[in-house]
């Protein structure tokens, strides 16, 4: 979970490449935190956005209609999975996350909800309550009560020490324990992440998700799922949760969404939303007519260039790449993730010791050779391989050669 400053003052940048003020070019393998997954100054979002700005920049979507948000509010109800139907835009992750809580609760008329350990919400009262992590937590507390945590689908560090598929999905199945150890019969919500991002790309098994919803549905709780950082064809689905064959009730959209203006949402089934009444939810700046027009065209253009199945294969031509890096590097212990959503986590021996002041220097390293790329995980050991899904197969290429590199020199 490190995102600590980098010293880098960004002037501009277009596609995956970052210029800084000194004229120094960086490849861009981390999208400001998996959000320009079209390119930096994506010129049909940049266009969209500029003949919006000429007729209207604010009008408050809750008080007043605008054309450009209910027309992305359109889209999304077409690209998302499932009933999914009725949005609400904020401006931010946490936001959107804060609102589906709030909903969630509204709809079932409880109070409580169940996360997953190693999980990341948002920095929000209500959204680090729901966090499974004690370095975003501290000197925030207490927090909301009535959250309980799951162990989070983490093969490689298995809660349980058992091996996938032999485990029959322990941790999955761990949820009806916690239902009935840890919970007073009112949860409202089961909430997580597809794959999580901060927590180091942990990325559950195919049927992962199937079991969990099982679950949920003999116990009458809502599957929220978190798409902050995996959605908008990051993973090589427009959402990750595309990958498992579940319907959400509701999902929480920001980063991707609009190339980088911002903006989030949550949207739900019809029902569930209508428990929200006019004005009951507000947002001054949420479903801004700039971010939404801006959003619209990212879209468009993440469908038109079939960005989903591009992040697919060069996911799976970046992973071969590393799995070669694995076989001459001890300090790789696992490479993993979905699409252009990829964790590469560090171990310092045969015990998988977590390597996390390697991680730094290597992410230091890889700076120096004009190279971006983050750093996560519970134990600050994971890097992250996030770039912009507009990379080209040559700027994979020089990513992996300089994390070769960076690997026999650290
Ligand atoms: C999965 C997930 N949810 C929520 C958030 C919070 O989003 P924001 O920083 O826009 O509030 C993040 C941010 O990293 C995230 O990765």
């Amino acid at each position: 979970m490190v995102e600590k400053v980098q010293p880098v003052v960004i002037e501009k940048a277009v596609g995956a490449i970052i210029t800084d003020t000194q004229g120094k070019e960086y490849l861009d393998c981390f999208s400001g935190i998996a959000v320009v997954n079209a390119g930096h100054c994506n010129e049909k979002v940049i266009k969209a956005a500029e003949a919006q700005m000429q007729k209207l920049v604010h009008c408050c979507s809750y008080v007043y209609y605008s054309q450009p948000t209910a027309n992305l509010a359109e889209k999304l109800s077409q690209i998302t999975p499932g009933r999914l139907q009725k949005t609400f835009f904020g401006s931010g992750g946490a936001e959107a996350i804060e609102g589906a809580l709030r909903l969630a609760k509204q709809f079932t008329g409880k109070t409580e909800f169940i996360a997953l350990q190693s999980s990341f919400h948002g920095r929000s009262y209500a959204t680090l309550s729901v966090t499974g992590n004690n370095a975003r937590k501290r000197g925030g507390g207490p927090y909301m009560a009535g959250c309980t945590f799951l162990p989070a689908p983490y093969c490689y560090r298995c809660f349980f020490e058992l091996k996938y598929p032999e485990c029959h999905l322990r941790c999955a199945r761990a949820l009806e324990d916690i239902i009935k150890f840890n919970t007073y019969d009112s949860v409202a919500a089961f909430i997580a992440e597809p794959i999580q991002g901060e927590g180091g790309i942990i990325t559950p098994p195919d049927d992962y998700f199937l079991e969990i919803d099982r679950i949920l549905k003999k116990h009458a709780i809502l599957l929220l799922i978190d798409e902050v950082q995996t959605g908008f064809c990051r993973t090589g689905k427009m959402f990750a949760i595309e990958h498992y064959s579940v319907e959400p009730d509701i999902m929480a959209m920001a980063k991707g969404i609009a190339d980088g203006f911002p903006l989030s949402a949550f949207i739900a089934r019809e029902e569930i939303a209508d428990s929200f009444k006019p004005g009951d939810h507000l947002s001054t700046f949420g479903g801004n007519p700039v971010s939404c027009a801006a959003g619209l065209a990212n879209i468009e253009f993440l469908e038109e260039q079939k960005l989903a199945d591009e992040a697919l294969k060069k996911g799976e031509y970046l992973k071969q790449q590393l799995a070669s890096l694995k076989a001459k590097h001890n300090m790789i212990g696992e490479v993993r993730g979905k699409g252009l959503m990829i964790g590469i986590e560090l171990i310092r021996d045969q015990n998988k010791t977590p390597a996390n002041t390697e991680g730094g220097k290597i992410r230091d390293f890889c700076l120096g050779k004009g190279l971006l790329i983050g750093l996560g995980g519970s134990y600050g050991n994971v890097l992250r391989i996030q770039p912009p899904l507009v990379i080209s197969l040559k700027q994979l290429d020089q990513t992996v050669k300089i994390l070769d590199e960076a690997f026999q020199k650290n």
